[in-house]
């Protein structure tokens, strides 16, 4: 491992804001925080948000920035990265924004049920051959229903036509609120929408800033969980 990545993940571990729980805890069910992220991860009682494959956690950040008054948690399982995010975190005093370590499969054992208010999946890989592995699958929906309140709500940012289109056929599928969508955020939302959403919808990642120098377009979808 380089030296920049031990730095990292020795750094990781002096944060108070970054969990990283042990795969015997989660599966055990003696991960200490499920069902009690409010109270004692945030100390508040507030919605809670979490960014699934946050990366760097831009949009956990953005969003914290923008929304102080919500509970933020980027969850990915990459500690270099998520460590980008945690500097900037404690740079900036953020208050009641963390990370989570974890892979997204153990969501369920992180999240007891009806904890989570909002996820959002921001680029995330559509694994093209694949299907039953993205996170908007039947699969995924099924582990969102569990640990979201009732009517929580699911947003996808993405530059993949695949993913969008396939999250769109879920939706239908499934019968779920559909409640926003573009297949152009920049041409057509946020042109749309007020200065509030216009603020959320501009929160650029890693990773949409690459496709954007690319020329690619960004889609977005908004929905509920019933
Ligand atoms: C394409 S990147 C997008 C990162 C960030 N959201 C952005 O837009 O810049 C996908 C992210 O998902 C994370 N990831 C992939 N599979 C994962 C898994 N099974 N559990 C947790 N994170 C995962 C990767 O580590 C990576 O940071």
């Amino acid at each position: 491992m380089g030296k920049n990545k031990q730095f990292r993940f020795a750094e990781n571990r002096t944060f108070q804001h970054v969990v990283q729980p042990t795969f015997a805890e989660l599966m055990e069910g003696r991960f200490p925080l499920r069902g009690r992220w409010n109270s004692d991860f945030f100390q508040r009682d507030a919605p809670l948000v979490l960014e699934l494959g946050c990366g760097k956690g831009e949009y956990t950040i953005g969003l914290s920035r923008l929304e102080p008054q919500h509970n933020h948690l980027g969850v990915d399982i990459k500690g270099a990265r998520i460590w980008r995010g945690a500097r900037t975190v404690k740079e900036e005093g953020l208050a009641h924004t963390g990370f989570l370590r974890t892979h997204v499969d153990h969501l369920t054992k992180a999240f007891a049920p009806g904890e989570v208010d909002a996820i959002w999946l921001t680029f995330s890989d559509p694994q093209l051959g694949k299907p039953r592995k993205r996170l908007t699958s039947p699969l995924f929906l099924d582990r969102y229903r569990e640990v979201l309140k009732p009517g929580g709500l699911v947003h996808l940012k993405t530059d993949s036509p695949v993913l969008y289109e396939y999250t769109l056929e879920q939706i239908a599928e499934q019968g779920l609120p559909l409640l926003e969508h573009s297949d152009n955020v920049y041409a057509d939302l946020v042109h749309r929408v007020g200065p509030g959403e216009q603020a959320i919808l501009n929160i650029r990642t890693f990773y949409e800033r690459m496709w954007l120098l690319e020329g690619r377009i960004i889609h977005y979808v908004r929905f509920a969980i019933s």
